[in-house]
C-alpha cells in the first residue's frame, strides 16, 4: 500500500501533483534540482491556497495541515524510503533516465517507479531499472489540481500490482482513472493533438480569424477552452514535441505539425507561458 509519495520535478506538473498529493494527507517529499526551483514550485502552491482561502474553499487550518504534509529536498537520497516516487521533470528522455537509474540504486526495492510523461514510451523508462515491474505512467493533466483524469500506463512489464497500487493512489488524491496502453500519445493525446494542430492549420490556411476559431469550438461544442487558446496553455513547444514524436512513429500526415507551429516555436512564440503565443499575455 503507498503511504509515501516522492516526486521528482516541482514546475507546473510537478507542483501541481505535489498539491493534491498532501492535500489528500500523504506525506510528499518534492525533490528539484536546486532549492531556487524547489521555492519557485512551493510558492506556486502556496499562492493557490491563498486564492483558495480568499475565495472561501479553504481555511488557514487546512492550508497549514496540507503544507505540513510536504517537504523538499534536492536530494534524491531522501527519496529512499517512498512508496512510489512520480517523476514530473521536462521531456528529455535521457534526463529522465539519468533519474531513475539512480533512484532505482537509491530507493528501496518496493518502490514503484511512475513518470508523468506525455510523450516518452514509458517501457523505454522502464528498461533503464532492474524493476520493470514497478514501473508505470501516472498522467496528470495541467492544471493538476483541477483537471479529474489521471490515465494510468501499463508497459508490457508492469504487474497487476503495482497497476492497482498506483490506481489506488491516484483515486485517494480525487482522480478519475483510465486505464492506457503504452502505446504514443496514450488516449487523450493521441485524440487531443491532432485536433490541435488541426486548428493551427485551419487558421494558417485561413479558415477564419483566430478568435472565430476558438469561439466556434467554445460555443459550438462546449469546450471550456478554444483549440488555440488551448495550445497556447499547454505549450506551442510542447504540442509540436509531441506532434513530431507521433509523426516520426506513425509517419502519418495527420499527426504532421503545420509549419506556421513550427515557426512560431522557433521565433519563441510558446504559448501562455512565454508571454506570447497565438495570445498576448505581455500585459
Ligand atoms: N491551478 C490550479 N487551479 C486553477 C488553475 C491552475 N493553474 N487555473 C484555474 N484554476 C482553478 C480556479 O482557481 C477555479 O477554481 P474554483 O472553481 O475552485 O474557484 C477553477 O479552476 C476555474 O478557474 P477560472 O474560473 O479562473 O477559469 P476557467 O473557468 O476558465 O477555468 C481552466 C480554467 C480550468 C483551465 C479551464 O479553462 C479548462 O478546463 N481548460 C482546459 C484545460 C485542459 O484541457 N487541460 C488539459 C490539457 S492537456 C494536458 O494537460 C496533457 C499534456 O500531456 C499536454
Amino acid at each position: 500500500m503507498i503511504k509515501k509519495v516522492g516526486v521528482v520535478g516541482c514546475g507546473q506538473m510537478g507542483s501541481g501533483i505535489v498539491q493534491v498529493t498532501a492535500a489528500a494527507g500523504f506525506p510528499v517529499i518534492a525533490n528539484e534540482a536546486t532549492e531556487e526551483l524547489l521555492e519557485r514550485g512551493i510558492s506556486g502552491i502556496e499562492k493557490r491556497l491563498a486564492k483558495a482561502i480568499e475565495k472561501g474553499k479553504m481555511d488557514e487550518a487546512a492550508k497549514d495541515k496540507l503544507l505540513g504534509n510536504i517537504k523538499t529536498a534536492v536530494d534524491l537520497e531522501e527519496l529512499a524510503d517512498c512508496d512510489i516516487v512520480i517523476e514530473a521533470i521536462t521531456e528529455d528522455i535521457n534526463a529522465k533516465k539519468e533519474i531513475f537509474k539512480d533512484l532505482d540504486k537509491i530507493c528501496k526495492a518496493e518502490t514503484i517507479f511512475a513518470s508523468n510523461t506525455s510523450s516518452i514510451p514509458i517501457g523505454d523508462l522502464a528498461a533503464i531499472t532492474g524493476r520493470r515491474d514497478q514501473f508505470l505512467g501516472l498522467h496528470f493533466f495541467n492544471p493538476v489540481p483541477v483537471m479529474k483524469l489521471v490515465e494510468v500506463v501499463r508497459s508490457l512489464d508492469t504487474s497487476e500490482a503495482s497497476f492497482n497500487a498506483a490506481k489506488e493512489f491516484a483515486e485517494k488524491v480525487g482522480k478519475v482513472t483510465v486505464a492506457a496502453k503504452d502505446t504514443p500519445g496514450f488516449i487523450v493525446n493521441v485524440l487531443l493533438v491532432p485536433y490541435l494542430l488541426d486548428a493551427v492549420r485551419q487558421f494558417e490556411n485561413g479558415l477564419a480569424s483566430r478568435d472565430d476559431i476558438d469561439n466556434a469550438m467554445k460555443l459550438g461544442c462546449g469546450h471550456p477552452m478554444g483549440p488555440l487558446t488551448l495550445t497556447d496553455f499547454i505549450g506551442l513547444d510542447t504540442i509540436l514535441f509531441i506532434a513530431d514524436i507521433f509523426f516520426d512513429e506513425f509517419k502519418n500526415d495527420h499527426y504532421a505539425a503545420p509549419p506556421l507551429l513550427r515557426r512560431m516555436v522557433a521565433a519563441g512564440y510558446l504559448g501562455k507561458k512565454s508571454g506570447r503565443g497565438f495570445y498576448d499575455y505581455r500585459q
